[in-house]
């Protein structure tokens, strides 16, 4: 699989710093599931003297790039953090660019993800979204509902304690009404209550902008996953440096808290 990625460089104008990367690459032991903060939109943008509009733009662009090399290589899951529960505290106009290049993205990339066989999800408070939203979230998760080559797991309005929470919630109306019992809860129960109740955890978290912290992002499903991180600004982040953090991830051991 490598092998034909490489003679496809050529022709795919592949740098030829992400052919050596490829070629570093093992195929046996690429992650499944692979999770990203996209940060430094904004500082990208400042740094240029631009609008902060264009850093998020160009972020967009990063991620086109990206889902299109997660196909290439067969991960199966790819899980992004677009918009937290306290991005509401940014400016109105930042939260309305936001929304519109989310609108965007959809309404343009929609047919091509589906004839990819990408199935788009979105994890978080969907339903507290600007209703143009929800409606191109609802119908993308239609259309690729049945898709499997790829998944795209965009987290909206999201947070990871609010998803715990949420579980908690649900999980205490089901004992309410006599359908659980609290001795059978434990952690394999619990999962089934979360936003990625069918999805294994993510094996890599990445994260660009250089900060070392996780944000409130899958807090419960990140208990094991290998955090890779880089001071490049998410709309500066290239096809290489995700081969950079998969090559560093293939060098780890995991041991899940084992020997
Ligand atoms: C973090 O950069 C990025 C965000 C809060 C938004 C990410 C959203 C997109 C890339 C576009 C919309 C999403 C999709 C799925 C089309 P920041 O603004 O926090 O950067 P800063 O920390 O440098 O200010």
């Amino acid at each position: 699989m490598i092998k034909s990625l490489l003679k496809k460089t050529k022709r795919q104008n592949k740098s030829r710093e992400e052919e050596r990367l490829l070629k570093r690459l093992d195929p046996a032991r690429l992650p499944v599931h692979v999770a990203i903060i996209m940060d430094g939109n904004g500082r990208w943008a400042q740094a240029r003297g631009l609008p902060r509009a264009l850093g998020h733009r160009t972020g967009v662009e990063t991620l086109r790039n990206i889902v299109k090399l997660c196909l290439e290589l067969r991960i199966k899951i790819l899980t992004v953090f677009a918009f937290s529960t306290e991005n509401w505290k940014r400016p109105q106009e930042e939260i309305k660019i936001l929304m519109d290049l989310l609108c965007e993205y959809i309404q343009k990339e929609l047919n091509d993800l589906h004839r990819k066989h990408i199935q788009i999800r979105a994890i978080g408070h969907i339903f507290e979204l600007p209703p143009r939203a929800q409606k191109e979230l609802a119908r993308a998760q239609e259309v690729t509902s049945q898709n499997n080559e790829l998944i795209l797991n965009i987290a909206l309005n999201y947070g990871g304690r609010l998803e715990i929470v949420d579980a908690a919630r649900n999980l205490a109306l089901r004992v309410k009404n006599g359908e659980l019992d609290p001795a059978e809860i434990n952690e394999f129960i619990f999962k089934k209550y979360l936003y990625t109740a069918d999805l294994p955890d993510p094996d890599l978290l990445i994260r660009p902008a250089g900060e070392l912290r996780i944000s409130n992002f899958l807090l419960w499903q990140m208990a094991y996953t290998e955090f890779w991180s880089t001071p490049v600004f998410w709309p500066d982040f290239r096809p290489a440096h995700f081969l950079q953090a998969l090559i560093s991830f293939q060098h780890r051991k995991r041991r899940f808290g084992g020997l």
